[in-house]
Parts: C-alpha cells; structure tokens; sequence
C-alpha cells in the first residue's frame, strides 16, 4: 500500500502518453483505495471486464487486476493484497510457473468472485468483484485454511457458488467451500478428498506435482490432475459430486492415451464429455469419459479409453496451458520452453489437428492464459511471465489470431511500489460484466 506523490506523477505522465486522455480528478489520496489496493493507474474509459493474476511474492501475495476494455485491450489498474502469502516449488533450474499449476485465479461470472490460491500460507481468499468497475474488488470474510498444504490451483462450479482447491504439497488434496457473501468460503462437509501423493511442502516438480482442478461440464464430477514422473504417466484424478457438494469417497484414476505422460492444465471439450489435456512431454491429450469404465477404486489406473488419444505437438518444450475459445471454437495452448501459442481444433470424433501457431518470441516464459469474449469478439490473455508482460491476442477467426498488444508489468509495479519477480507470477482469470 505505497504511494508516493512522485510515484503518482510518473504515472499520471506514463497514462497521459499511453492514450486518449478522459477528463478526471487527481489528488493526493485519489490514487490509494484502503479498501481496494494500490492504485497503478486511474480509469482509461470504461471497463467491460478485468484480467486478473497474482505476485506469489512469499512475503505477501498481492492479486493484480487489469481493466479489459472494449476493444480488448489492458490497462493495470489495482494491487490488491490477499492477506496470504505465496510460494515458489521446488524445482531445478528454478524459473517461471511456480506453482506448476493452472487455475491459482480464478474468477466467476455468475457468481461476480473472483478468488486465489496463497500456497505459502496453505490458505485460499476470495474476492467480490464490482460489476460497474470490474478491478474494484474487496475480500470476503478472511483467508481460510485450503484443506491440505501448497494450494496451486481452484475450480469454481457453474453457479459460482461453490470454489474447490487443489492442494499439491505434502498433504495433498481436493477440499470444496461454499460462498457465503458475508463470510467467505466455508468448508463443505466430507469434501476434503486426499490425491494420495508422495510429495513435499513446497511441492517439487513439475514431474509428479498436482496441475490443475476442474469441474465437468454438467459439474457432477471434479477432476484434479497430476503429471506422471517419466517413464510412468499421471493421471486425472476423477470424484462424484453430490448434491450437497459433497464429493465421492476415492476417486477414479484415468491415465492418458499410451504416449500421454505429464497431465498438466485440463480444458473441457464442450458438448463432448471429455478434455482436452495439455501434456508437458507431449503435447496434450484427449480424455473421452464417455466410455470409461467406473472404477470406483482410487488405486487402481484405468487407462483412457474411447475415442482417447495422445497428440505429439513437433518441436514443443512443455505444452502446459489452455482454453477455449467459443468464437472460433477452437483451443489455444501455451508452451513455456518454445512461447508459442498453439491453436488446435478438436472435430466431430475428438482428432486434434493443428490449425496455427502463433510465436511470442523466444525466451518471454509464456504461462497461464485465459480466452474472454467481449462483444462478438474473443481476446487471448497470455501471461508471458518470464518477459513481465501480458499478450493479449484477438481471434477474429479460426486461423487468425493476432497480437493486438503487449502490456509491461514490471514497469508499473516498480512505480507503485508493488514486489514482483518473474519466476513467482502466476495464473490469468478474466471476469467480463454481463
Ligand atoms: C480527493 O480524493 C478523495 C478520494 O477519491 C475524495 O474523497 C476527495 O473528495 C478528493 N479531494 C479533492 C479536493 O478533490
Ligand atoms: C483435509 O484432509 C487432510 C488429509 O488429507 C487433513 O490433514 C486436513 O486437516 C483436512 N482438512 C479439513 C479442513 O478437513
Ligand atoms: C489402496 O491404497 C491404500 C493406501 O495406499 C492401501 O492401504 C490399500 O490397501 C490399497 N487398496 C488396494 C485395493 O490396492
Ligand atoms: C528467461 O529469461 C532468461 C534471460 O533473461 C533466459 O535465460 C531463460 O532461458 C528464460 N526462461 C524461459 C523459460 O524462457
């Protein structure tokens, strides 16, 4: 919560030369918000929507939030602190993508939360977002306990009341909250589900950490994923949710087609009762679920059956994020090694097929991402972590992807005062108002 007066000049100078100049007050104490952070800029038109991803900073996690305008384009404009702390894994050569997850933020339309994983406090905030100002967001209740230790990443159901996490250290897990408005996420009773991993708090990876949590598309099941520790693949992880949110008592375990190996960021196929899986070592994967065996035993891998299949993307470092993208209705995914956007249609019979791929150059540690639709438009949100800057695509069709603009976070945080370090950034949650 720093804020110098010089600190505000520069960026009233820097906003004043970035564009079109709206008529608006300053003083001393506009730029600073007790309630809702630090301010990095003042308004620049009207929001139709944020972005949102986490600092990780281990002594303090602070939620960053850009406005999405509606030309899709970024402007940084809150730090907001979580009231946790953050964690970097244990990982050799140490680098970006701390957590080794997808999903540390994410946000609710319907439920107007957006919410964040504190994996150095073993703790999870959630966040009510106002729709007339989307990166305005003020914590519900306090931080709570994530139900097991090194949270990396949430799910949120369709109806944006209920978050789970996904805990990826010693005490593994998946553990489900209710939102109470004025309380925060309370635990949903015989929801804490152990993933039953050797590991370690801080996790260490990314082979054999925990990736990702994500609900079905009917929201009847939850699925955690986990990267295999080569030669032997991960699997995806697979609990019944009941009615009360409670979940199944084991869970399922699914491993990838032969050829999958490292599970990492899971996107539903819409229509189709599958996933699509992004594979580290690989590519990614297709999970069918329609034809999976029921194995109610967490023990026993049963292997993905159906129309399944392992796609080797040529030349990929670590294929790790993904999302979908309803205009073009393809899948667009991110590879830390190569930072090359990879666009990938998935047809009638679940075959993947490579449609494009778009290069962010070489070296800028492209990570989470997250695809918004504003207007009749989608916009791509690349966290390219180890460049301290956000891509952000417009994909005015399949095949037609196109840089609209690359936006510096590190400059910004340095003239707020905000701690960032490339290698602790993390997740990309995008919130549009309906
Ligand atoms: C300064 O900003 C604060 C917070 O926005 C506002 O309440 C106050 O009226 C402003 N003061 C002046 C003199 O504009
Ligand atoms: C969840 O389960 C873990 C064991 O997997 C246990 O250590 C932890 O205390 C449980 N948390 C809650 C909130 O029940
Ligand atoms: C499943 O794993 C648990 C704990 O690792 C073990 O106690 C149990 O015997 C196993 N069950 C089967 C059927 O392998
Ligand atoms: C990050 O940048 C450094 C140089 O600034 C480079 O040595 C390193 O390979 C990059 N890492 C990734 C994952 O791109």
């Amino acid at each position: 919560m720093k804020f110098s007066s010089v600190v505000f000049s520069a960026l009233l100078a820097s906003v004043a030369s970035a564009g079109p100049i709206f008529r608006r007050q300053h003083n001393s104490t506009q730029g600073q918000d007790q309630r809702s952070g630090t301010a990095m800029s003042a308004p620049n038109g009207r929001a139709v929507g944020a972005a949102f991803f986490i600092t990780n900073e281990p002594n303090g996690n602070q939620l960053i939030a850009a406005d999405i305008g509606a030309d899709g384009r970024l402007t940084l404009r809150r730090a907001i602190d979580t009231g946790g702390l953050g964690a970097h894994g244990i990982t050799n050569p140490n680098g970006p993508d701390p957590l080794f997850s997808q999903g540390a933020v994410k946000a609710s339309a319907t439920g107007r939360i957006v919410a964040v994983v504190n994996a150095g406090s073993n703790t999870l905030s959630v966040f009510r977002i106002n729709p007339n100002d989307p990166t305005d967001v003020r914590q519900i209740g306090k931080p709570v306990g994530s139900g097991g230790e090194f949270p990396v990443s949430l799910a949120i159901n369709n109806a944006g009341n209920i978050v789970c996490s996904l805990n990826g250290g010693e005490v593994n897990s998946v553990s489900c909250f209710k939102v109470d408005q004025q309380r925060g996420l309370v635990p949903i009773a015989n929801s804490n589900r152990s993933l039953r991993l050797h590991q370690t708090t801080p996790a260490t990876g990314p082979a054999g950490s925990a990736s990702h949590v994500v609900f079905s598309e009917d929201n009847r099941q939850l699925i955690a994923s986990v990267k295999g520790v080569p030669p032997q693949p991960g699997f995806l992880a697979v609990w019944d949710v009941r009615n009360d949110g409670s979940l199944s008592q084991d869970f399922r375990a699914i491993a990838p087609a032969r050829g999958g190996l490292l599970p990492f960021s899971m996107t539903v196929i819409p229509g189709k009762n599958a996933i699509l899986a992004t594979d580290a070592g690989l590519g990614f994967s297709i999970f069918d679920f329609a034809e999976q065996a029921g194995n109610g035993n967490g023990n026993a891998t049963s292997v993905a059956a159906g129309r399944s299949s392992a796609f080797a993307i040529n030349g990929q470092d670590a294929t790790c994020w993904s999302s979908f993208s309803p205009k073009t209705n393809n899948f667009y995914l991110t590879d830390i090694g190569t930072a090359i956007v990879t666009e990938i249609n998935i047809d009638n019979n679940l075959k993947g097929t490579i449609v494009k791929q778009y290069p962010q150059g070489r070296g800028s540690g492209t990570i989470d991402n997250d695809i918004a639709t504003v207007g009749d438009n989608d916009f791509m949100y690349v966290l390219s972590a180890n460049a301290t800057r956000i891509d952000v695509l417009s994909l005015n069709g399949p095949g037609q992807a196109r840089n609209i603009q690359q936006l510096d976070i590190a400059g910004p945080a340095r003239a707020s005062g905000i701690n960032i370090d490339a290698n602790n950034l993390q997740g990309m949650a995008t919130f549009i108002t309906k």
